[in-house]
């Protein structure tokens, strides 16, 4: 073999393992590209997902808002404290807000007195002012709506509250003291005056049992939803 054939050889083998060499780089950088970009289709899907179940939280967490009970605010009156004990009972079960309603002219600690002037309101179908003011009552879903039975009816400080009042898309959830009466139909009074509202079935507690209540409160409370 001559001179130049060999070196010819020579340089076709040299350009063959250059060839071979570079051929391994192209192709190692480009695995690596393409598991950098499967990286990145992995962690954006991861994203995706992420934001998917955030959504899903967050539906999840309106409709439990929704199918639950919302905001309670527990508003009673009460004159002797009977009610007031059944009202503490359910904000205990509860939660929420509780707030005390208190007219602007306090009623007379003198029993037989009282029943002539709550007689007299009841007559008149007055509206005695309340001092009480509930601010942002629209961020409330229930309210627990307290009171003792006055001749055979609300007080009618309630019908000044529920006139001051719009709760339309509330439910109004009524509870009674009394000395034997009963609810006296004042549910359906309260669904007179408050037309859009849904009035759940009230509860009834006998004047004397007001403060061993607990119970009855809490069969009533799961009765109507909570
Ligand atoms: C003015 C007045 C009228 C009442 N009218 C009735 C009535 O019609 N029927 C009844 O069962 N009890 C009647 N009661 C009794 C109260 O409803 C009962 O004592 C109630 O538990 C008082 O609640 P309070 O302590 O929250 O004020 C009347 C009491 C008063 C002061």
């Amino acid at each position: 073999m001559n001179k130049k054939v060999i070196v010819l050889i020579a340089v076709i083998i040299i350009i063959a393992i250059i060839g071979i060499v570079v051929g391994i780089n192209v192709a190692g950088n480009n695995k690596s590209s393409e598991t950098q970009t499967s990286n990145e289709n992995q962690s954006n899907n991861q994203e995706v997902a992420q934001t998917q179940n955030n959504a899903t939280n967050t539906n999840t967490e309106e409709n439990q808002n929704t199918q639950g009970t919302g905001k309670a605010l527990v508003v009673y009156f009460s004159h002797t404290g009977n009610t007031e004990n059944v009202a503490n009972f359910i904000h205990e079960a509860v939660g929420g807000d509780i707030v005390k309603l208190e007219t602007e002219e306090p009623y007379t600690d003198n029993y037989n007195d009282l029943l002539d002037i709550a007689q007299e309101e009841k007559r008149e179908n007055a509206r005695p002012a309340l001092s009480t003011k509930i601010d942002n009552i629209e961020q409330y879903d229930t309210i627990f709506l307290g009171y003792p039975i006055w001749w055979g009816d609300m007080p009618m400080a309630l019908y000044t509250f529920l006139d001051e009042y719009d709760l339309s898309g509330k439910t109004i959830a009524p509870f009674v003291t009394s000395g034997g009466s009963g609810l006296s139909g004042t549910p359906s009074n309260i669904q007179d005056e408050e037309p859009n509202a849904t009035v759940t079935e009230g509860l009834s507690v006998r004047d004397t049992n007001s403060g061993n209540s607990q119970n009855a409160v809490n069969n009533w409370l799961s009765e109507i939803g909570f």
